[in-house]
């Protein structure tokens, strides 16, 4: 059976190395096996939940697409769209939030570490941001959902608010019950500065991440920088144990250069981190430098990057707008 592949990013600046080994490499492989249909969203819609600038959001928005075109997302065989655009995805949200409790939400870690301490101020939106989440995987019978960990909790919830959907308007299989794919090994990129840190684009220290638009002298500049610890590269993975940044900077290398950690340890095992920090550097550049230069072009051609977004949009819409007009008649509207 072929797979339906739906997965979002968020158009919030700044995608970096993280999200591209976590989730945009991965959703490139998806997209070349033709088995698969691959739906690939600008969240927009998720973006709002804290405050965004009008025009960097536009850009923004214009910036994720090309990002997903320059890394290998092939437009003639894959939807892309951003999320706005689709009517369904937020009444979709509506409706899926009168059927998941409150107590369901407030396990949510990542609204937790958003919200940080005042959570009495943190959006509405912020809290409910899962559902919609869940609304935009639902209303595509997607099969599968390409994310990185920290997406891992959100997922489950999906999977939770699908089955109660079901059981409650007794329509069982109406709604399809998603599989995650999480890479089993990098699948959480870490922060340069802090092993213990994700990578993330809200970190306010730029040395922290590898940017998909950084030149290559700061990706040189970065990795150099980068922390790692005083003992030379172990042969084995289970002398990593407690070493978050080597961790962290042999599962980047494994994961860029497509080989097992293993490999990677057998290759610089022994030796210092500067030997890993220089071939390191030049595989990111070498690999992230003509993504970087086809952003670049493609963000300066607005008109193709717009029509490539509505005629998604259009598409995606056809899907969602079936399922969601399912989805009233069966609650009774
Ligand atoms: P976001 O930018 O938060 O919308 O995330 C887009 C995708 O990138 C999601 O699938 C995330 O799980 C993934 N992602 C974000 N940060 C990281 C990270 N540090 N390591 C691995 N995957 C990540
Ligand atoms: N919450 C995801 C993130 O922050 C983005 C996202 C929104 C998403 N809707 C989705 C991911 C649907 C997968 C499927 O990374």
């Amino acid at each position: 059976m072929s797979k339906i592949i739906f997965s979002g990013v968020q158009p919030t600046g700044n995608l970096h190395l993280g999200n591209y080994l976590g989730a945009i490499k991965n959703f490139v492989e998806l997209n070349n096996d033709k088995e698969n249909q691959c739906i690939f969203c600008v969240v927009d819609l998720h973006a709002i939940t804290v405050k965004q600038d009008k025009d960097e959001l536009k850009n923004n928005i214009r910036e994720t697409a090309a990002t997903f075109i320059a890394s290998g997302i092939d437009t003639s065989k894959s939807i892309i769209f951003n999320q706005s655009e689709v009517h369904a995805h937020a009444e979709g949200s509506w409706i899926l939030s009168c059927m998941a409790p409150m107590g369901w939400l407030n396990r949510m870690t990542q609204f937790k570490e958003k919200a940080g301490k005042d959570k009495e101020k943190a959006s509405v939106g912020l809290y409910i941001y899962p559902i919609l989440m869940a609304s935009d995987i639902l209303l595509y019978d997607a099969t599968h959902v390409p994310v990185g960990e920290d997406q891992k909790q959100h997922l489950e919830l999906t999977r939770d608010i699908a089955q109660k959907f079901n059981k409650d308007f007794n329509c069982e299989n109406f709604l399809k019950v998603p599989e995650p794919l999480i890479k089993k090994k990098f699948s959480r990129i870490m922060s340069l500065k802090d092993g213990l840190k994700k990578m993330s684009k809200s970190d306010p220290s730029d040395l922290s991440r590898i940017n998909l638009t950084d030149s290559k002298d700061e990706i040189l500049n970065k990795i150099k920088k980068a922390k790692t610890d005083s003992y030379p590269i172990p042969n084995e993975e289970i002398k990593l144990k407690d070493r978050p940044e080597a961790q962290n900077l042999l599962g980047i290398y494994s994961s860029i250069s497509n080989q097992t950690l293993d490999e990677t340890l057998n290759e610089f095992g022994g030796k210092n981190f500067s030997d890993l920090k220089v071939q390191l550097a030049e595989i990111l550049s070498n690999k992230i430098s003509p993504i970087t230069k086809e952003i670049k072009k493609l963000t300066n051609d607005k008109e193709y990057l717009d029509k490539i977004l509505l005629e998604g949009a259009s598409k995606a819409e056809e899907i969602a707008g079936q399922k969601i007009k399912e989805m009233k008649k069966i609650i009774g509207f």
